[in-house]
């Protein structure tokens, strides 16, 4: 057991992979992959988010990790202390403190999405949805929103429960978490898979997915796709960098990351085939957009056999993958406070109420303000106050850190540190990484951020 005082850490090699995994698969592998796929066209979407993976979202996620490894303290905290290191005149706790301020954009609609999951997991659990029709079902997502009380209370008993297991030491409470909830993900995920085998149409999804099909290529496109990537693996706002920072010192990294990134990939991936051949077997649109998890697929599971069953697993799914990533959000607000000496459930408490609060914002967006654009005269016109937050942090503030995090990783720090901290027995591997980070991943972020301003 760690001495009082001492900086926390993880109590295994283990421990510290399931956590990541567990911030990483989360509503963006189940709830925005599959939305987000289904609405730009499947497969070629898909090819995208795949390049941008490997290229420029997994070599990140790595440069993140460690920065929290060489800084061992919060995202500001650590990136002051290599800044010194380094001997830069910029301001590196800035980016940290960027990422402080997306962990709370993120939780914020986090919050009120994985709230709706764990109501409707409630009201599977009473028998709900099996045999319903489509107006119950209709029904029951537009008075959930025509309620922006019911919606607010949801989100704070979602934000209750995730401030309850960061309240604990990392051992006893994120640990924990992981370990209990990821291999009941991964049970109940395989199990839908099945299930949506057997009764629903998997050569179409898997052709929707995997095949070709017409695609615009378009900046925005490629910019979604990026962003999506970085949200997935949930690079760019710090949690990772504290989860990195509490790792021991016998994690080898390169490896862990592998092992992560692939169970983020598979998670989505078979969330798709999960949710894609009860969608095409039922002769919907996969184009539903962010209604898809709570309008469309409720729709299917009232008419399927077992259908509350079905529905049940679905949410408690979504809902387990919710918490094991809000708590890495929750992580790194509270690590920075309990350096100002506040108790861990005090700081918890705190930041979890803070989120709760912004969450009014994407409360209000789903439910009187559907139609109003606070930043349309400054041509935004079409985007509630949740689209501007869900975009701008994934599509901007993610991949602006991780192009931070690459330059710090790339150019700043001695390649001899950076190796040294990995550390990587292949050197092949290591300088293909390193030239990814400090050459392909920047040029690729800065690219895409020219051709969406000209585009
Ligand atoms: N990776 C999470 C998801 O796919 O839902 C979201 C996320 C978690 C983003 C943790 C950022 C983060 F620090």
């Amino acid at each position: 057991m760690a001495a009082k005082g001492a900086y926390p850490s993880f109590s295994s090699r283990l421990a510290f992979i399931i956590a990541a995994a567990g911030s990483a698969v989360g509503l963006g592998n189940v709830w925005g992959f599959t939305y987000v796929a289904g609405a730009n066209g499947g497969g070629g979407f898909v090819l995208i988010y795949l390049v941008a993976l490997a290229f420029v979202a997994g070599p990140a996620f790595m440069a993140e990790m460690l920065i929290g490894r060489m800084g061992k303290a919060s995202p500001p905290t650590a990136l002051g202390k290599l800044q010194s290191r380094a001997g830069s005149k910029l301001n590196w706790p800035t980016v940290g403190w960027i990422g402080l301020i997306g962990t709370l954009m993120v939780l914020s609609f986090y919050a009120v999405i994985a709230g709706q999951a764990m109501y409707y997991g409630l009201v599977a659990l009473e028998g709900g949805f099996a045999g319903w029709g489509e107006e119950a079902v209709t029904a029951l997502d537009a008075d959930f929103k025509a309620d922006p009380v019911s919606m607010a209370i949801w989100s704070a008993v979602f934000m209750a429960f995730t401030a309850s297991i960061v309240s604990f030491d990392i051992s006893k409470g994120i640990e924990r978490a992981g370990k209990v909830m990821m291999p009941l993900l991964f049970l109940m995920l395989i199990g839908l898979v099945v299930y949506a085998g057997q009764i629903g149409d998997w050569g179409r999804a898997a052709s929707f997915l995997f095949g070709f099909h017409e695609i615009n290529f378009s900046s925005r496109l490629f910019l979604e796709a990026v962003g999506q990537a970085f949200f997935t693996l949930g690079v760019g706002v710090g949690g990772l960098m504290t989860y990195g920072s509490y790792m021991g010192d016998d994690v080898r990294l390169p490896r862990a990351t592998f092992w992560i990134v692939a169970m983020d990939l598979f998670v989505a991936l078979a969330a798709g085939m999960a949710i894609f051949p009860l969608v095409f077997a039922s002769g919907v649109e996969p184009t539903a957009g962010p209604g898809l998890v709570f309008l469309t697929l409720p729709n299917i599971f009232s008419a399927i056999p077992g259908g509350a069953f079905v529905a049940f697993v679905f949410f408690l799914l979504l809902t387990f993958a919710a918490v094991t990533s809000s708590i890495s959000l929750l992580a790194p607000t509270v690590q920075r406070l309990a350096e100002a000496n506040i108790r861990r459930p005090v700081a918890a408490c705190l930041m979890a109420g803070v989120a709760v609060l912004l969450s009014l914002l994407t409360v209000y967006s789903f439910a009187g303000g559907r139609e109003v654009y606070p930043l349309a005269s400054f041509g935004l016109d079409g985007m509630t106050a949740f689209d501007l937050i869900r975009e701008g942090v994934s599509n901007f503030i993610l991949p602006l850190s991780g192009f931070a995090y690459c330059l710090i990783i790339g150019w700043s720090l001695s390649r001899e540190d950076v190796r040294t901290a990995l550390p990587m027995a292949e050197g092949r591997l290591f300088t293909l990484w390193y030239m990814v980070v400090r050459v392909i991943a920047p040029l690729a972020i800065a690219a895409l951020f020219i051709g969406a301003v000209i585009g």
